[in-house]
């Protein structure tokens, strides 16, 4: 038997959830169309069992607060359980080779989640496991969190096609992803950052006008845009770089001035943890604009609907 044979608990053919192109427009709008169905029963207190006996495992190569949180209430309230790995309290830690942790955890459970250093390392254990695997960051991407930021915008503001989307700091996992999901769904993604850290033309390929622009300018790249978000200058995993970052990216911080050039309606969205005053000012973050904090909790409405389309298909 291969190591991909699924356990029977799904229903439909292994998928996966490691970047965002994974799902084709029409799957990602049921995914989100399925979270708001999710979410309004959530706020009626109404049970929403699809997943009763079904087990998450969690593996965290990095720290997490809202991925960690989010997914396990997540799968909690779907009637599941939950077991959380990390690389100190398992044999992760202690070299035991990512694709044999793929084979023994996806037999026993139905369903994984990963937050991990390079994508490749993701696809690796995705690789050689039976359930369905979901990347919970990796340094390429972070796709559960573009999945809440859309679903966050089309709550406040409707369609997100055709909207620009403004970009502002270190071309990092979420910029990568927030790219992928511009061109899936149709909307325009401005993106500014220092030299040195702006989107890497080997990875990007070519993409259309329509979808991308760049610019040097962070107050170009704001002008005019429907929603403006930005993330910390240094990644997890990147720590090294902190001094010469905090050169770099002195220009890229979201006051109020640039928030001026964006649209009158703009929204304001950070995957936090954010650092008031580096990439974002308090008044900012903490401003009328600002979405930050619904942002976070749709996280765990959106990977709940994720969590059931992977292991349930469409219902
Ligand atoms: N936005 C996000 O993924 O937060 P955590 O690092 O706290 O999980
Ligand atoms: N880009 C950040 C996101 C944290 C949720 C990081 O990778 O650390």
């Amino acid at each position: 038997m291969s190591d991909a044979t699924q356990n029977t608990s799904q229903t439909g053919p292994l998928r996966h959830f490691l970047q965002f192109r994974d799902f084709s427009r029409e799957e990602i709008e049921y995914v989100l169309g399925r979270a708001q169905l999710i979410k309004d029963k959530f706020k009626r207190y109404q049970p929403h069992h699809t997943l009763h006996d079904r087990t998450l495992a969690m593996v965290f190569e990095k720290a997490s607060t809202r991925t960690r949180v989010s997914f396990e209430a997540g799968m909690y309230q779907l009637g599941g359980s939950v077991i959380h790995l990390t690389s100190s309290n398992s044999q992760l830690g202690r070299s035991e080779p990512i694709e044999d942790t793929a084979r023994v955890v996806s037999r026993m459970v139905d369903l994984v989640m990963i937050r991990t250093f390079e994508q490749t390392r993701l696809e690796r254990f995705a690789a050689h496991s039976r359930v369905p695997v979901i990347n919970g960051l990796t340094n390429e991407y972070h796709p559960c969190q573009i999945l809440a930021d859309i679903f966050t915008f089309m709550e406040m503001r409707g369609s997100i096609e055709g909207k620009t989307v403004a970009w502002i700091g270190d071309a990092n996992n979420m910029a990568y992803t927030w790219l992928q999901a511009a061109e899936i769904l149709g909307f325009t993604l401005h993106v500014s950052g220092p030299k040195g850290y702006q989107l890497d033309p080997k990875l990007t390929g070519q993409v259309a006008p329509h979808v991308l622009r760049e610019f040097n300018d962070p107050m170009e790249a704001t002008k005019g845009a429907h929603l403006v978000t930005t993330d910390v200058w240094t990644s997890m995993g990147f720590e090294a770089e902190n001094e010469e970052r905090r050169l770099a990216f002195n220009d890229w911080c979201v006051d109020a001035e640039m928030m001026a050039q964006a649209h009158p309606d703009a929204l304001f969205m950070h995957c936090l943890p954010a650092h008031r005053g580096e990439e974002v000012t308090a008044e900012v973050i903490d401003g009328p604009q600002s979405v930050v904090w619904d942002e976070a909790e749709n996280r765990m409405h959106v990977q709940k609907a994720l969590m059931e389309f992977l292991l349930l298909g469409k219902q």
